[in-house]
C-alpha cells in the first residue's frame, strides 16, 4: 500500500474522490494526510469527517516562497509519502520543491494542456471560442503546468455555456480520471523517465494515455 499525501487549497472534491477510491480498493494506497495552505477550507472538513489527519501551513506566515516550500517539504516528508498529489493546490512551487518530489508528485489541471496553463482556464476556453475543453493529469516538474501529461479527458463546450457550467462538467471528469492515474502510480505501472511519462513500459504521447 502506497502512502499518499494530498495538498489542497479549497473544496477538496478531487481529494475526496481519491479517498473514496482508496477505501473502495480502487487505489492500492492510503491517504495518510491532507495538507492545506488555507485554514477553514471545505476540503479539510471533508478529510476530518472520514478520519484523515489534516494540517494547515499558511503561506501568509512566511516571508518568501522558498521559506514556505522548505517548511512544507518538511511537513510532507514527516508523513513519509510514496506519492504527493496536488488536488487544487493553488501555489506556484519552487524548483527545490519540485525537484525533491521529481517522479512522485502529480497534479490535475483544468484544461487540455498545453492549452491554458495558469488560472481562469474555463473562461479562457470560452473566450477563445473553443468547442472542446477538458482536464489533464500530469507529473509535476519545474515548469508550471508543464510536466508530462499522463491522462486527459475532454468535454464539449455548448454555445450557452458559462464558466461555471464548464467547471462543473470538467469536475465530473476530474473525479473519474484522477483516481485512475493515482492507482496506476500505486501499482507501479506509471513512472516518470527521461523520455516522459511511461505506462506499462510505454512512453506516453504529449496528450497522455488516451491520445490516438
Ligand atoms: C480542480 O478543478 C482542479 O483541476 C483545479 O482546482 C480545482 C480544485 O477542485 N486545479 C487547478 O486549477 C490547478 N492549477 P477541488 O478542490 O474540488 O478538488
Amino acid at each position: 500500500m502506497k502512502r499518499i499525501v494530498v495538498l489542497i487549497s479549497g473544496s477538496g472534491t478531487n481529494m475526496q474522490a481519491i479517498v473514496e477510491a482508496c477505501k473502495a480498493h480502487r487505489i492500492a494506497g492510503e491517504v495518510v494526510a491532507v495538507i492545506s495552505n488555507k485554514a477553514g477550507v471545505g476540503g479539510l472538513g471533508k478529510a476530518q469527517a472520514v478520519g484523515i489527519e489534516t494540517a494547515v501551513l499558511s503561506h501568509k506566515d512566511f516571508a518568501t516562497r522558498e521559506a514556505y516550500d522548505a517548511e512544507l517539504l518538511k511537513l510532507i516528508d514527516g508523513y513519509q509519502p510514496d506519492l504527493v498529489v496536488l488536488a487544487g493546490f493553488m501555489r506556484i512551487l519552487t524548483p527545490e520543491f519540485t525537484r525533491h518530489y521529481h517522479g512522485r508528485m502529480l497534479n490535475i489541471h483544468p484544461s487540455l494542456l498545453p492549452k491554458y496553463k495558469g488560472i481562469n482556464t474555463h473562461q479562457r476556453a470560452l473566450d477563445a471560442g473553443d468547442t472542446e475543453h477538458g482536464v489533464s493529469v500530469h507529473f509535476v516538474t519545474e515548469e508550471l503546468d508543464g510536466g508530462p501529461v499522463i491522462l486527459q479527458a475532454t468535454v464539449p463546450i455548448f454555445p450557452e455555456d458559462t464558466a461555471s457550467d464548464l467547471q462543473q462538467r470538467v469536475h465530473t471528469q476530474e473525479h473519474a480520471i484522477y483516481p485512475l492515474v493515482v492507482n496506476w502510480f500505486c501499482t507501479d505501472r506509471l513512472r516518470l523517465t527521461a523520455d516522459g511519462a511511461e505506462l506499462d513500459g510505454e512512453v506516453l504521447g504529449s496528450a497522455g494515455y488516451a491520445a490516438e
